[in-house]
């Protein structure tokens, strides 16, 4: 399963940006209040996919650019990120993070939980162990593939649930690391 994922993100690589770049904006548009009053600090873009996270942030909020971190499993959407000259982007698997624990005071993945099936638990265990006590982790579901299960796993991995909005054809999480 995963395989197929990141070989179907592989060769659709090079259109991403052209297919989803403005239909990806409207969806951190969502966090322009996040952005604009919490606290820049050092932050994991999960499923970083072609690095549009960190064009919006240049072009919007360039100060949270020094903080950026993208992760992402497929080598071909990280190469594009990579043509963009965006910095800090890494192939690597959300459910096997190489970052120390605590490391991180915020986490954002935009359309990516949903498409874990089965590994939600391990990737949300994964980014739980890289956050800060009391970081925050916001995540956005295709509305399509929101179940209960997420719901069960956000309180079986160490997170509480502050809020939920919907958005577009998202739906999104913002959850806190309550880790002991
Ligand atoms: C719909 S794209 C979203 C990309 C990016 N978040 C954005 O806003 O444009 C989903 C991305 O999740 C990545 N992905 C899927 N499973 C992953 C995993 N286990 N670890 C890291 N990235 C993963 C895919 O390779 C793809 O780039």
């Amino acid at each position: 399963m995963k395989d197929i994922l990141t070989n179907s993100y592989n060769k659709s690589s090079s259109n991403y940006d052209e297919q989803f770049k403005e239909l990806q904006w409207k969806k951190y548009n969502a966090l322009d209040d996040f952005f604009q009053v919490k606290k820049r600090k050092m932050f994991l873009d999960a499923g970083a996919g072609t690095g549009l996270l960190y064009e919006y942030l240049n072009k919007k909020y360039p100060a949270w650019c020094s903080f950026y971190n993208g992760v992402d499993i497929s080598p071909g959407m990280i190469r594009e990120g990579q043509k963009k000259s965006i910095p800090h982007l890494s192939i690597m698997d959300i459910e096997e993070l190489n970052y120390p624990h605590n490391y991180f005071d915020y986490v954002f993945s935009f359309t990516v939980i949903g498409l874990l099936d089965q590994s939600v638990n391990s990737a949300l265990t994964e980014i739980n162990r890289v956050l800060k006590k009391e970081g925050i982790l916001v995540f956005s579901i295709l509305k399509k593939n929101v179940t209960n299960n997420i719901y069960e796993e956000i309180g079986n991995t160490n997170f509480s649930l502050l809020n939920t909005f919907d958005h577009g054809q998202d739906f999104f999480f913002l959850c806190k690391n309550i880790k002991k």
